[in-house]
């Protein structure tokens, strides 16, 4: 039976963006040009999803297992988010645009924490688009740093076992206060969740598409967007008509 249900448009949508070093190989160009056209695709992005009113976008944009890459590229990477950061931060906060920031804070050198924290607190207030930066981020670190927050308050007796289920470690995970992703979209063709968003992405549309990062256009984001306001999402029950006719 197909459902067609009225085009909606997803609250919070997350993207792994892959591909920028295939796209910079297939030009005989060194990967960090990928990078920094991907941060193009990435301005363009936050642009159209203000515009057409998603209110929780989230961008995969440096992950735990980063750091295995050369020093060169990872050096060039943290150089991109923080030109980032200080070029676009006052445009993203006059735009009414809240920035956060999800990943581990631990053990990170330099001024990349203090440019994160300092873009939070500026835009703190701002009631736009939310712009969720996934920063040193893996999603079994985030599980596993909430479980230990858990065992914590459960040691000092401020809460009991029987305390601990999905919403109490939901409340411990980075992303607290945010609905979970109604779709992610990850680039580049390759079809897997690569420890981006495990727990929150529990009911979420994937969408895989064949476009490198730096080819991401707003044609391919507002198609993306069509297309799960075509999904059927039943949330682990079932279709209301379906169950009707059956
Ligand atoms: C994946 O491509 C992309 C990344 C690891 C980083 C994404 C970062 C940016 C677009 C720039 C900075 C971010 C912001 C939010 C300003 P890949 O290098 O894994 O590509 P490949 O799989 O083709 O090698």
């Amino acid at each position: 039976m197909i459902n067609r249900q009225p085009a909606r448009l997803p609250q919070h949508v997350a993207i792994i963006m892959d591909g920028n070093g295939r796209w910079a190989q297939q030009r005989g160009l060194p990967r960090t040009m990928g990078h920094r056209k991907g941060v193009e695709a990435v301005r363009e992005t936050v642009r159209v999803a203000g515009e057409v009113g998603i209110s929780y976008l989230t961008l995969f944009a440096f992950s735990s297992e980063n750091w295995s890459r050369p020093e060169t590229e990872v050096s060039d990477l943290m150089g991109l988010l923080k030109a980032f950061i200080r070029r676009d931060l006052a445009e993203l906060h006059s735009e009414n645009v809240r920035i956060r920031v999800i990943g581990s804070r631990e053990n990170l050198r330099g001024d990349i924490l203090p440019l994160l924290i300092e873009a939070e607190d500026t835009t703190r207030h701002n009631s736009g688009l939310t712009l969720v930066i996934a920063f040193n981020y893996g999603a079994r670190d985030e599980i596993a740093r909430a479980a230990r927050k858990l065992a914590v308050k459960l040691a000092a007796g401020e809460i009991s076992a029987q305390q601990i289920d999905a919403v109490a470690l939901d409340r411990e995970l980075d992303t607290f206060g945010m609905p979970d992703p109604d779709l992610v979209i990850r680039t580049s063709g390759e079809e897997r969740l690569s420890n981006f968003l495990l727990w929150q992405a529990a009911y979420a549309e994937l969408l895989f598409v064949p476009e490198y990062w730096p080819d991401f256009t707003r044609e391919t984001f507002i198609a993306a967007i069509e297309k799960y306001g075509r999904r059927d999402r039943r949330f682990g029950g079932v279709n209301p008509v379906a169950a009707a006719v059956s």
